[in-house]
């Protein structure tokens, strides 16, 4: 209860029935407080509204705790939604915690492991150091002894003879002394003549060299703990690539990461993604390079005109601003693509690449699973629409045919493998998100080992892993030396081609995991690349790579010695722009996808163009990787229109 408020009149009585000060001098007759004041937010009794507080719209005290009963259960009501909002939040936050435990679990038992790995192989070195000391010391010894031996021998002959002749000359009988005149001056000659091993035939060098400095420093440094204190809600973008672009050309986005207190993250390794798209679900194709400072840009190019989504997630939750609306605008200098015998006018400075516009109507592919091609060009089928289903792609990359009769899709954004027969029916997927140790983060490239196992390059996971041809995993390979496995091939010899698109190298592995050679550096030069992403074999063992970024297909003998390449920037025969899968046939011819042209190129062994595989009437767009199928047809990854399509050639 307050003080009445109604004028500036000194408080002076008190209605003890209404519990309030008055200012007036009255009593209340029959003070029983049932009357509310709003102006004065004080309850009275009937006399009190008549008198003090008549001025005042009072109203009775029972409407006034209904009415504000009511008004506190919207409160409560009002923050009660609220509870679902912290209960999300707990739930992630204690999916986080539940997420850093099982990782901490799991990089202990790494951390075991390796050392584990580490010592035995010091354990082993140390053993057969030992051992080889053990065998050249007794080597030594067994030549040294037999030397002494020998000696010591001729020494005690020397010695026996001389004794013998001199006791038999003094205390000898005539007969004795005249034997040993007789017998001894031969004896006594062949001894001060004899050769005696007398020069060492061996010698006391016994030494042990070890550099343990550079050792003891690798170790010193070997692994670290990878993670930042970057939050999403803090982190931003910034740079031109924001909000509109030009297509064809490259744009470039950076993004700061930032902790809860909005400080700047000075160290790389943040788990950003990046990821364009249009409501019909076209992907452009980008690149985040990590500045290991905090910073990081998102390099894309997007291959047509329109309105497209850009969305940058930081460990899976969208950054500030995110998602971003891009508007992508022709550019005026840039002429539209014609049938490749026109030359592209290319706007200053652009160190770009552009993809071949595609006109093909929304609706062309949404409907059926399979299609039979209804004008002919040289496609044969097709399978696969955009999603997460068995039989559908969300951005397929690698592609592989087995000599059993199956093609298998490297199913890129759905984590999985899918497999397919010849004639294009579902067989069997795996890989799909679950927590099996075999667990796919970005697969991009596939192959099929001769003894039947599936090899898979994991971008992401920065390995390849070989799972047993019905979808079990066995092992994974490179881990600790790859850094953005893309293409995999299996050589003549078994050994595995893994196509490293980040260290632009090519490594080349025994199915144990063992590391054959590598080779490859970033650059323009014949032994280098700048941005390889597939690898074929030919029938001499010659390793064949697509350079996307240098425009070129290079080609390898087994031991990674240049041997020739083809290609330049351009949309003419023989030209590429950003070549991507490449097959080679039992003829050495070469087949590949020029993916910013969006066409396939059939080329000779020798790098000649011979054709085109004719995709008019369902145009490709972005096809990736490509592979021949046992029965002679080429199987091709239409990235961009989320679909494989098999085709005839060469015929
Ligand atoms: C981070 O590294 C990039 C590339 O080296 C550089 O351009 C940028 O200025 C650096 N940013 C900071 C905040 O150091
Ligand atoms: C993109 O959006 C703008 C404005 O919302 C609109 O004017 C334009 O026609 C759109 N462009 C395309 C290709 O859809
Ligand atoms: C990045 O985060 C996403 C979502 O949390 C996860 O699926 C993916 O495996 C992570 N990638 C890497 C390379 O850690
Ligand atoms: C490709 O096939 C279509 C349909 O049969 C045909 O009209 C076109 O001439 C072919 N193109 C070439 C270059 O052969
Ligand atoms: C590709 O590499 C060659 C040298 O092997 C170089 O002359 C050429 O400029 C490079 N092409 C591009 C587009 O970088
Ligand atoms: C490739 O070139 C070599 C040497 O010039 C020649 O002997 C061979 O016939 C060529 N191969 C093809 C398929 O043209």
């Amino acid at each position: 209860y307050r003080l009445c408020l109604c004028s500036a009149q000194a408080a002076s009585l008190f209605c003890t029935g209404c519990f309030s000060v008055l200012h007036k001098l009255r009593l209340c007759s029959t003070p029983v407080p049932s009357f509310w004041c709003p102006p004065c937010e004080t309850v009275l009794c009937q006399e009190c509204t008549l008198s003090e507080h008549s001025e005042h719209s009072t109203i009775p005290l029972k409407d006034a705790m209904d009415q504000s009963k009511t008004t506190l259960q919207e409160q409560l009501g009002a923050v009660r939604r609220r509870l679902p909002e912290i209960d999300s939040a707990l739930r992630v936050l204690m999916d986080f915690q539940q997420q850093l435990t099982t990782q901490k679990a799991s990089i202990e038992e790494d951390i075991h492991s390796t050392f584990e790995e580490i010592q035995k192989t010091l354990n082993v070195r140390k053993s057969v150091l030992l051992m080889e000391l053990e065998v050249t010391y007794g080597l030594k010894q067994k030549v040294l002894q037999g030397q002494v031996s020998n000696l010591l021998h001729d020494q005690e002959e020397i010695h026996s003879s001389c004794s013998f002749t001199e006791k038999a000359l003094e205390e000898g009988s005539e007969d004795e002394k005249l034997l040993v005149m007789k017998e001894m001056p031969k004896r006594l000659g062949e001894l001060t003549s004899q050769e005696f091993p007398l020069q060492p035939q061996e010698n006391d060098q016994l030494d042990f060299h070890v550099e343990t400095e550079c050792l003891k420093k690798s170790i010193h440094n070997l692994g670290t703990i990878v993670t930042t204190n970057a939050v999403a809600y803090e982190t931003e973008a910034s740079g031109e690539g924001l909000q509109q672009c030009v297509v064809g050309q490259s744009n470039s986005v950076t993004i700061t990461t930032k902790d809860k207190d909005g400080e700047p993250c000075r160290s790389g390794n943040a788990n950003l993604t990046a990821e364009i798209f249009t409501p019909d679900g076209s992907v452009a194709d980008g690149e985040i390079l990590d500045n290991k400072n905090g910073t990081y840009d998102f390099l894309y190019t997007v291959p047509k005109e329109g309105n497209f989504t850009l969305s940058l997630r930081l460990y899976d939750q969208h950054i500030k601003g995110s998602p971003f609306k891009l508007m992508v605008i022709k550019s005026a200098d840039v002429s539209p693509s014609g049938d490749g015998a026109k030359k592209r006018v290319k706007s200053p400075g652009s160190g770009h690449i552009k993809q071949r516009a595609v006109k093909r109507p929304a609706s062309m592919f949404s409907t059926s699973k399979k299609k039979e091609n209804p004008i002919e060009d040289d496609m044969i089928f097709r399978i696969g629409t955009k999603g997460r289903n068995k039989g559908e792609f969300t951005n397929l990359q690698g592609v592989a045919a087995s000599p059993t009769g199956n093609i298998l899709i490297a199913d890129s954004n759905n984590q999985c493998v899918q497999i397919f027969s010849n004639d294009g029916q579902f067989i069997n997927r795996f890989g799909v998100r679950g927590r099996s140790p075999g667990q796919l983060q970005r697969p991009t490239g596939v192959s099929v080992h001769p003894n039947g196992d599936i090899i898979i390059a994991d971008y992401d996971n920065k390995w390849v892993s070989i799972f047993s041809s019905d979808g079990k995993f066995k092992t994974k390979i490179g881990h600790g030396k790859l850094m953005g496995p893309k293409g995999v091939s299996v050589d003549k010899n078994g050994n595995l081609i893994v196509v490293d698109n980040k260290a632009c190298s090519v490594f080349i592995f025994h199915l144990t995991g063992k590391l054959v050679t590598k080779f490859g550096s970033r650059g323009n030069g014949d032994k280098q690349f700048a941005g390889p992403h597939f690898a074929a074999v030919n029938n001499n063992n010659e390793i064949i790579i697509t350079d996307f970024h240098n425009h070129s297909v290079k080609v390898f003998n087994s031991e990674g010695e240049f041997l020739l390449k083809f290609g330049s920037n351009g949309e003419g025969n023989g030209q590429f722009n950003a070549p991507t899968g490449v097959a080679v046939d039992n003829n050495g011819n070469i087949i590949v996808a020029d993916w910013g042209n969006s066409r396939i190129q059939v080329f000779d062994s020798n790098g000649s163009f011979l054709s085109y595989i004719n995709t008019s009437a369902e145009p490709l767009y972005g096809p990736q990787g490509l592979a021949l199928t046992s029965d002679g047809h080429v199987v091709v990854a239409d990235s961009g229109n989320h679909c494989y399509k098999v085709y005839r050639y060469l015929q």
